[in-house]
């Protein structure tokens, strides 16, 4: 390494340990991290005790998801007194709200950096500056730049994958925190997406899934030609070597019926809608500026289930919205009992500081979003077990994902649909898609036998 004064450094094989928070976004931005550190000569630790560099890739969705990255930080605290070479980083869309990164600085002294959402490319620049110099770093653009391509990346599974299409978020919804952490929605060229399908096809991976805040708002910022999400999608269905399609998240509001007729006819594209609604009553949604109704949410469920009749629907639901009455909470289980999801996410609203819902009036007592959470999942298990049992008997296409969390002995692995399966079978099906007779349902998962 360039500086002669990192003796230390060089002695033995430098390790990184990556912990990540948060959603999907963050999960494909650890990836690109690694693939980074790997060209700088680390290699993965075993263990976080034993890492030479820590990175915390935080999220900052609800209070929860922070105070637990705040607490991880804090635990870090006794490897540094251990290791003093050690580096520590916070990256992630809790450093990058200038106060927060303030606020680590100054509590947190023994963390070397902190590196914003938009600044993530800068990370080699940055561990070299401290191998050099010893100095701490904070790097947090306010705002976005143009997407940087080709950055390294050192993918998690071998045989599926995460693809970025769009970055950031324009949409604003009154309670979330995405747009300022993410900053403005921007698309990623179709030749760069489909180059790094291709590359990863070439190396294996059979499922990508295409990530972005509103994928279905894909292209929408392209000034010189007329390219949709649609369009996109039909491209990458005519990969070959690749097996599934799968994106996440997609808006309501812009779910076209070009994009539903899409779906239907490309093969690839599993039919699974995850179609986050957040609320039933219009009032509510109209707060939180969502831009459709509970009648339009609806119709769109129907012509999804029309041209694909084997669709599973799943979404994401807030309870406790400023101003959600107990009228309104039922809004939200009439349309949940009338769509009956497959599953689905679901949280207490928690405020968050520069949203504009976080001063909105009649907030409402944790208590009571607590007591409605728990009737809303009561109905959620209701439905998911009972299409669950719609599996039953029937053989379904798994692509194998590993071993199952809960035992060790059985493969674990996932149905076009997105239903988790478990049966027995040999390490060397992980990463094929095999056939599985399911025989027995419960609420999350399937069991099976292979065929
Ligand atoms: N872009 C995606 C989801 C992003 S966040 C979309 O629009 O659907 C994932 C989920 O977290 C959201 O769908 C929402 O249900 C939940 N969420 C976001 N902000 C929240 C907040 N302040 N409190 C509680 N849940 C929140
Ligand atoms: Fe947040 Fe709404 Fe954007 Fe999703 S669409 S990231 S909920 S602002
Ligand atoms: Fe969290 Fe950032 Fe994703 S706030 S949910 S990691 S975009």
């Amino acid at each position: 390494m360039q500086n002669g004064n990192n003796f230390e450094i060089e002695e033995h094989a430098q390790t990184y340990y990556i912990q990540t928070f948060g959603c999907q976004m963050n999960e494909r931005d650890t990836e690109i991290l690694a693939g980074m550190l790997e060209q700088l000569s680390y290699s993965p630790s075993a263990s976080i005790e034993k890492a030479d560099i820590i990175l915390i890739n935080t999220c900052c969705i609800r209070e929860k998801a922070e105070s637990k990255a705040l607490s991880q930080i804090g635990e870090l605290k006794k490897f540094k007194n251990n290791n003093p070479h050690l580096i520590i980083g916070v990256c992630g869309c809790m450093a990058q709200q200038e106060e927060k990164a303030k606020e680590i600085m100054r509590s947190l002294p023994y963390v070397d950096f902190i590196l914003g959402t938009h600044n993530i490319h800068e990370l080699p620049d940055v561990v070299k500056k401290i191998w050099a110099e010893k100095q701490n770093y904070v790097l947090v653009w306010d705002q976005e730049k143009e997407i940087i391509e080709n950055l390294p990346y050192k993918n998690k599974f071998s045989y599926k994958a995460l693809v970025n299409i769009t970055y950031g978020c324009n949409n604003f919804c009154t309670y979330c925190i995405v747009p300022y952490v993410r900053g403005r929605e921007r698309s990623r060229q179709s030749e760069y997406i489909l180059k790094e399908i291709r590359d990863m096809v070439n190396d294996g991976v059979v499922e990508i899934m295409l990530l972005g805040q509103n994928v279905n708002s894909y292209g929408k910022d392209f000034t010189e030609i007329e390219y949709d999400f649609s369009d996109l999608i039909s491209d990458i269905n005519e990969i070959e070597g690749l097996k599934r399609i799968r994106y996440m998240t997609s808006h309501p509001r812009d779910f076209n019926l070009k994009l539903i007729k899409t779906i239907a006819k490309c093969e690839k594209v599993c039919q699974h809608f995850h179609l986050p609604v957040q609320a039933g009553s219009d009032k509510i949604l109209a707060k939180m500026n969502r831009g459709y109704t509970q009648e339009t949410y609806l119709k769109l469920v129907d012509n999804i289930r029309k041209f694909n009749p084997n669709a599973t629907i799943t979404t994401d639901i807030i309870v406790g919205f400023p101003g959600e009455t107990d009228e309104d909470f039922l809004e939200t289980l009439n349309l949940v009992k009338k769509v009956k999801f497959d599953s689905a996410y679901t949280f207490v609203y928690s405020p968050r500081k520069g949203t504009p819902a976080a001063n909105f009036p009649d907030q409402i007592p944790l208590a009571i979003k607590k007591e409605r959470l728990q009737t809303l999942n009561q109905i959620i298990n209701e439905h998911s077990r009972e299409k669950s049992e719609q599996y039953l008997n029937k053989v379904y296409e798994v692509l194998v994902e590993g071993h199952s969390k809960n035992n060790d002995q059985m493969l674990s692995g996932r149905t076009e649909s997105a239903k988790n399966v478990i049966f027995s079978g040999d390490d060397e099906l992980i990463g094929k898609i095999v056939p599985v007779l399911i025989t027995e349902a419960q609420t999350w998962i399937l069991k099976g036998e292979l065929q």
